[in-house]
């Protein structure tokens, strides 16, 4: 399972990257938002800047049109940006044909908001190289996000579809966990679910003990 970070903060990125085993970056307008960027200009730089920073990894751009036309033509420039820009379209009528536009002519999508199976197999038939369910967005209506992650699994290899289910929206290092267990080929999470997974009781106990015990070989 690849790990993304769902974040545009460039900070965040760069603590991820660092560890290691950071494979992509999703964001979206409220995540661009969030860390003051503002004009058009300056939303491409930044995607630019994220992608020099993952240099081997892919960065979702998300469009903000929502007309064919006007997708098509956000989405090739965002392409343009960088190899590595996945264009991140919303799962709508006039979405699933500028996918199978965008398929059509080699560029990658991830298509966004995505709540149902039903969704997921419109995705894939036109053709996105990501799926993104929003399971945290699921569990805060009462409905259950990993279940839908393992259904979209279970259908997906029925029918030997090869776009990839990014599960999105996680809320907690549990999500990551059960994504794994689900069939999720990439989960994309805040820094702080990733970073939770690193934490045990016991280890630190564990570690101080073995710590304080090496000090008897000096
Ligand atoms: O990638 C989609 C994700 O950003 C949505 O997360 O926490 O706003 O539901 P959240």
């Amino acid at each position: 399972m690849k790990f993304f970070i769902d974040t545009a903060d460039l900070e965040q990125i760069k603590e991820a990257n660092d560890l290691g085993i950071l494979d992509g970056v999703t964001t979206n307008p409220s995540l661009m938002a969030k860390v003051g960027i503002k004009g058009q200009e300056a939303v491409y730089q930044h995607y630019k800047t994220i992608c020099e920073i993952v240099k081997d990894g892919d960065i979702s751009a998300e469009v903000v049109s929502t007309d064919f036309n006007g997708i098509v033509e956000e989405g090739k420039k965002l392409a343009a940006l960088h190899k590595n820009i996945v264009v991140k379209v919303p799962m709508i009528k006039e979405g699933v044909k500028a996918i199978k536009w965008f398929t059509d002519n080699g560029i990658r999508t991830n298509c966004t908001l995505v709540f149902s199976a039903g969704q997921a197999i419109l995705a894939a038939k036109a053709g996105a190289a990501y799926v993104s369910p929003f399971l945290g967005r699921i569990d805060d209506s009462g409905w259950d996000g990993v279940q839908l992650i393992e259904q979209i699994a279970e259908i997906y290899a029925v029918q030997g579809y090869e776009t990839e289910i990014l599960a999105a929206s996680i809320r907690s290092s549990l999500h990551i966990i059960q994504c794994a267990e689900a069939g999720a080929d990439v989960i994309t999470s805040p820094l702080e679910p990733i970073l939770g997974l690193l934490k045990h009781p016991l280890t630190d106990i564990g570690l101080a003990k073995f710590l304080e015990d090496a000090k008897k070989f000096n």
